[in-house]
C-alpha cells in the first residue's frame, strides 16, 4: 500500500470534534470512534454525570475529550460552552449534532389518539430534534466560517425520507433537521467558503432506549409486531450496532468528503431501499 495513503484521504488527527447528545447511545460511539481516530473529542451533553464519565473512559483510553454540561436549547449557556470549546482548544473542525429522540407522548397507540397528541409534546419534540442542531450550528458554525473550513454531521433518521407510522412529530421534525441540513450546506458555501460543508447520517433501527418500548414487549422481551416488520424489511437482518455509525462519521469529516455537502446518507441495513417486495 501507498505508504499514508489511508492517512492522506480519511486522516483526522488533531482536529477538533463537537459532538452534542455526547453521553447518548449513539453519540457516544461516535465520540469514542473520533477519540480513536487522534481527534480531540468536546462532548456536549445536559446529563452531566455521564457525560463526564465518557470523557474519564475516553481519556483513560489516551484520547483528548472533555465534558461540557449544557442544555442545548438554552441559547446563553449554548454560547458559553461555544466559548469555552473555542478558549479550550482554539478551533472546532467537526460538529456532531446528536440530541434528539422520539417521546412515549408524542407518539400514536391505541391509547393516545391523533386527535389527542398534546401539542407540547409535539413542540417539544420539533425543539429536541430540529431548534437544538439549528442553534448548534449557530453557536459552533461562527467559529468555522472564520476559519473557512469545517464539517457539520446532523444526525437525523431514515424517518426523513418517508414518515414511519405512529410518531408524526418525530418524523416531521427529522425531515425538517434534513431539510435544514440542505439548506445550510447551500449557504455557508455562498456566503462564508466552499471548506465548509454540511452533511446528514440517517440512521435506521437501533434498538435504544428512545424506541425500546415500540421494538420490544415489556414483559417478554420479544419483538413486537413493530419490531418484527422492521427487522423483515431490512436486508440486513438485524438492528444496528452504534459501532456501525461511526465509519460513515469519521468519513464525512474527512477529506475524503471533501466533495459532498448537502447529502443524508442512509446507514440503515437498507431498510429505506427495501420497497418490501
Ligand atoms: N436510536 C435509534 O434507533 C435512532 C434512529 C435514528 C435516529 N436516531 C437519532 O440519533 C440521535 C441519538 O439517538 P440515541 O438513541 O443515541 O439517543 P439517546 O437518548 O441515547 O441520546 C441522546 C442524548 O442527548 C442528550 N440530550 C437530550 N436533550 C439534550 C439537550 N437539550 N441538551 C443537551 N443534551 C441533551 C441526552 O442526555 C442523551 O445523552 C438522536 O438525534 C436520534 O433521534 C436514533
Amino acid at each position: 500500500m501507498q505508504s499514508g495513503y489511508l492517512e492522506n484521504l480519511f486522516g483526522l488527527s488533531g482536529k477538533v470534534a463537537v459532538i452534542t447528545g455526547a453521553a447518548g447511545a449513539l453519540c457516544s460511539a461516535i465520540a469514542r470512534g473520533f477519540s480513536a481516530a487522534g481527534t480531540t473529542v468536546a462532548l456536549l451533553d445536559v446529563a452531566a454525570g455521564k457525560v463526564e464519565q465518557l470523557a474519564q473512559a475516553i481519556r483513560s483510553e489516551g484520547g483528548v475529550a472533555r465534558p461540557y454540561t449544557c442544555n442545548v436549547l438554552e441559547k446563553a449557556s449554548l454560547q458559553k460552552v461555544a466559548e469555552s470549546v473555542l478558549a479550550d482548544y482554539g478551533r472546532v473542525d467537526v460538529l456532531v449534532n446528536g440530541v434528539g429522540g422520539n417521546r412515549p407522548e408524542a407518539t400514536t397507540g391505541p391509547e393516545l389518539s391523533f386527535f389527542d397528541l398534546p401539542e407540547g409534546a409535539i413542540r417539544s419534540l420539533f425543539e429536541l430534534n430540529f431548534l437544538s442542531a439549528f442553534l448548534c450550528c449557530q453557536a459552533f458554525g461562527r467559529a468555522m466560517a472564520k476559519a473557512g473550513r469545517g464539517a457539520v454531521i446532523n444526525i437525523i433518521s431514515i424517518n426523513a425520507y418517508r414518515p414511519l407510522t405512529r410518531i408524526p412529530a418525530y418524523a416531521a421534525a427529522k425531515a425538517a433537521l434534513a431539510n435544514f441540513t440542505q439548506w445550510l450546506a447551500v449557504h455557508v458555501a455562498h456566503e462564508y467558503s466552499k471548506g465548509i460543508r454540511v452533511n446528514g447520517i440517517a440512521p435506521g433501527f437501533f434498538l435504544t432506549d428512545q424506541n425500546r418500548f415500540l421494538l420490544l414487549e415489556e414483559g417478554t422481551g420479544e419483538l413486537t409486531p413493530r419490531g418484527k416488520s422492521i427487522l423483515s424489511h431490512t436486508p440486513a437482518g438485524r438492528f444496528g450496532e452504534p459501532q456501525d455509525l461511526v465509519g460513515a462519521a469519521l468519513w464525512l469529516a474527512s477529506e475524503a468528503a471533501a466533495f459532498v455537502t448537502g447529502a443524508v446518507i442512509p446507514v440503515d441495513g437498507g431498510f429505506h431501499a427495501y420497497a418490501g417486495v
